[in-house]
């Protein structure tokens, strides 16, 4: 599989004017993307554009999804609801929404009612702080071990873990992760998986990096941290500046 290159809107941009015109120039500026599979999770209201402009070159995520399968929810979107969109990808457990409201038992909760419609997730996890112990390693495995209570074996083939230092997000953030950072805990997470799937799983896991990715530093997470992908948030709102991490990496 080529490296996954993801783009998180977050909630951005405001008309559907711009929607259009964001997937319309990445959609035309990704002439050959067969080392790299590209993803764009748009807000739920610009969903619907993807369609709209038939885009073959790239996939659909949503950046959010109901624990429930439909019915009485006031302001909840459903696995099928996404699905009917072109939808294939879901992002759970970004810190930006753990920080709303969603804990870990939500988030395999949404995770896992992603699956059963077939939805990808992308689950998202990172610590808020690195002190100068050991003890994000243990809140990333808790982090880990609670989102994936009962997702079986076959089930992670459906799964890629993106590992976001909620330290490294956002344009107040005072430096993203370097690769070795980045690399580090790779390893870590895919000890973790090894202990409870096994080494295949383990392995065929994608886990990509996010948290202030741009052009100048997206190569170094795929070439020196071996990273299986990135979540880009601030630079997928701007065609060229996304195009320019794609070619980076091809
Ligand atoms: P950023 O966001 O690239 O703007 O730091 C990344 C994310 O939150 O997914």
């Amino acid at each position: 599989m080529g490296k996954l290159i993801i783009g998180n809107w977050k909630m951005n941009p405001q008309s559907e004017k711009e929607a259009e015109s964001i997937f319309d120039g990445v959609n035309k500026g990704i002439k050959n993307s067969k080392n790299v599979n590209i993803i764009i999770c748009s807000p739920f209201p610009f969903l619907f554009v993807y369609k709209k402009l038939k885009m073959k070159k790239i996939k659909l995520g949503a950046q959010d999804i109901s624990v429930e399968v439909g019915g009485s929810y006031t302001g909840e979107v459903s696995p099928s609801m996404l699905s009917d969109l072109g939808v294939s990808y879901v992002i759970v457990g970004h810190s930006e929404r753990r920080k709303l409201c969603d804990n870990n038992k939500i988030v395999n909760k949404k995770l896992l009612n992603a699956l059963k419609s077939k939805i990808s997730p992308v689950l998202c996890i990172g610590e808020n702080l690195r002190g100068t112990s050991s003890e994000y390693l243990l809140f990333i495995k808790n982090q880990l071990k609670e989102c994936l209570d009962g997702v079986s074996k076959i089930q992670m083939k459906n799964i890629i873990i993106a590992y976001e230092p909620v330290w490294a997000i956002g344009k107040d953030s005072e430096r993203g992760a370097t690769s070795e950072e980045f690399m580090e805990m790779k390893i870590y997470i895919k000890k973790i998986l090894s202990d409870i799937y096994g080494l295949m799983t383990a392995h065929s896991t994608p886990i990509i990096y996010g948290g202030s990715v741009n052009r100048e530093n997206a190569n170094e997470f795929i070439k020196k941290g071996n990273a299986d992908g990135l979540l880009v948030g601030r630079d997928s709102l701007s065609p060229k500046k996304f195009i320019a991490i794609i070619k980076t990496i091809k």
